[in-house]
């Protein structure tokens, strides 16, 4: 019996020395270790020896067994780094093949435009408000004072959502100053933007959706003067310094007195060009002072309280301040012209 197990020893450690692979290393284990393996089947002769002989023979056992559990162990190690080193070899990384280019997108050009906008404003100490698209016809028309038959809350003009006209796809951003005065009260300053919906044909100034920015300023002694002074303000740092404002009287049912105001023309000087239809001026917003009607519908008093309002078409800033010459390209996301910018 000691024989045989000097035997399984001497065989077993020079197998385990000679295994590649794991699972070589594996079938070893149960051949020698395993319930049917050849130590289990001498250890179960251990009942024919003499009680002499029991305790020697066990403990020769028990010495086989840790050895070759040891060797198993030892050459376990010794394969999976050998596994890992030749993983290695064969997966370096070739560093002369080009890199994959990682590209990062920008702002969108009008967005650039809205957000120095915004900055202006905010440092005039206005708050920024946001304001729902789908609107109702009271806060798009009727609490702004455009009467029943005004041509703009026709059928043909503007995306009804209920058969019944009470809601809509804004037509404009004015429904914020009366969402903004039935919020807040007064005193006010603040601007709103987004989009707004108009059944217009696509052409390289009108698109069906677009973007304004309404702003509206209400308290104690407001006047014209303020209206004049912030818009110019405004302007000036948009389009430079220098640049030269006109107001013009225009009729808007919420605002009295109206006006609209044009710039003159950036690319002509005011000669007169294509880009301003030889006008030598480029309207660029709508304001006016808050009509009484609409601020007394507000629960403010137009005794007490008196403000402007103004509101401009974003796309058009953007176009103007970049010289993009058709508004659809603002809108069409090709990657090749936002890249520019
Ligand atoms: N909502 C007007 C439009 O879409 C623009 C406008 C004009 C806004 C005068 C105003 C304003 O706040 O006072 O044509």
């Amino acid at each position: 019996m000691k024989a045989q197990l000097e035997a399984i020893r001497k065989g077993a450690l020079d197998a385990i020395a000679k295994t590649q692979a794991m699972a070589e290393l594996e079938s070893l284990r149960v051949k020698y270790l395993g319930k049917k393996g050849d130590l289990t089947a001498v250890l179960k002769q251990m009942g024919k020896l003499s009680a002499e002989e029991r305790p020697a023979m066990g403990q020769m056992a028990n010495q086989v067994r840790a050895k070759l559990e040891e060797a198993i162990e030892a050459q376990s190690v010794l394969l999976s780094q050998k596994a890992l080193e030749a993983k290695l070899a064969a997966e370096t990384v070739d560093i002369t093949i080009p890199g994959k280019k990682i590209s990062l997108g920008h702002k969108h050009p009008m967005y650039t435009v809205l957000d120095e906008i915004k900055e202006l404003f905010l440092n005039m100490g206005f708050e920024i408000m946001d304001g729902p698209e789908i609107e109702q016809a009271d806060y798009n028309f009727t609490k702004l004072n455009a009467p029943e038959n005004h041509p703009s809350r026709d059928w043909t003009d503007t995306f009804y959502l209920k058969p019944d006209s009470s809601v809509l796809l804004r037509s404009q951003t004015s429904p914020m100053q009366i969402r903004a005065m039935e919020t807040y009260g007064v005193p006010i300053r603040m601007i709103s933007s987004g989009r707004v919906y108009r059944k217009d044909e696509v052409d390289a100034t009108h698109s069906p959706m677009f973007h304004q920015i309404e702003g509206l300023v209400v308290d104690k002694g407001i006047t014209m003067a303020d209206l004049k002074g912030t818009l110019n303000a405004v302007i000036r740092e948009i389009y430079g310094p220098e640049t030269k404002t006109r107001f013009r009287p225009h009729h808007f049912p919420f605002t009295e007195p109206s006006c609209e105001v044009d710039i003159q023309c950036h690319k002509c000087g005011g000669k007169g060009c294509p880009t301003c239809k030889g006008e030598g001026w480029i309207e660029i917003l709508g304001a006016g002072m808050v009509h009484p009607k609409v601020l007394r519908g507000c629960g403010i008093d137009p005794e007490e309280y008196s403000g402007f309002a103004f509101g401009m078409g974003l796309e058009r800033l953007a176009l103007g301040q970049y010289k993009i010459s058709d508004m659809r390209l603002i809108f069409e996301n090709d990657i090749r012209f936002l890249e520019q910018f």
